[in-house]
């Protein structure tokens, strides 16, 4: 049972914490400052590998920095890049990927993630993940690219085949000013 259910930031965080084990291999598709790259760095281990993904300069170098400050940069693959093109870096099945949508904050507000390269990503990492292996992914409707955003996502994610994945929506229905959706997708034992 989760200790808090207020917002979806503190329960990703506890999906992750019970999910990911020793010598797992994850990604932060979005890894902006870097919090939940150096999280996912803590848990997977010496024997475990995380890839980290952001378009921005900025924010590969903030969380480099972040794991250099906690001695966790070796076992982490940072990449500027676009997670559309996951599947160019990453030749092997991973146990978590993450997706914490929408623009940095505290950044620039303009580079936010996109309705189509995100479904892509999503797509791509879906095909990546082990049995089991689990696809978290956060919106944010409280801007308008975020909205055509969720809306794909959410059509994208309605139509997978139950036999291949089971789908939960985690949404704050009594809450004002457009709180973030949080998504899971298990791939199932085939
Ligand atoms: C909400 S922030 C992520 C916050 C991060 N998880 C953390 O713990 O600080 C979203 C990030 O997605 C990045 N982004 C936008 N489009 C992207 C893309 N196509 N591929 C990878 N990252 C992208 C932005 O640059 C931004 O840093």
């Amino acid at each position: 049972m989760y200790k808090y259910v207020n917002n979806v930031i503190s329960i990703t965080r506890e999906i992750m914490l019970e999910k990911v084990k020793i010598g797992n291999v994850v990604v932060d598709a979005t890894a902006g400052n870097g919090h939940d790259t150096l999280l996912l760095a803590k848990l997977v281990g010496q024997e475990g590998k995380v890839y980290g993904f952001d378009i921005q300069e900025s924010a590969i170098k903030n969380t480099n920095q972040k794991l250099i400050e906690n001695k966790l940069a070796e076992r982490v693959y940072l990449i500027q890049d676009s997670h559309e093109n996951i599947d160019k870096y990453i030749d092997e099945r991973t146990d978590l990927v993450i997706f914490n949508l929408g623009y940095l904050p505290g950044g620039n507000h303009s580079i936010v993630t996109k309705a189509k390269s995100t479904t892509i990503a999503i797509e791509k990492s879906l095909n990546l993940l082990k049995e089991n292996g689990l696809l978290v992914i956060t919106t944010y409707v409280g801007h308008e690219e975020g909205k055509t955003e969720e809306k794909y996502v959410k059509e994208y994610l309605s139509n997978l085949d139950q036999k291949e994945f089971n789908v939960l929506k985690f949404e704050f229905i009594n809450q004002i000013n457009n709180p973030p959706i949080l998504y899971c997708v298990e791939k199932n034992k085939l």
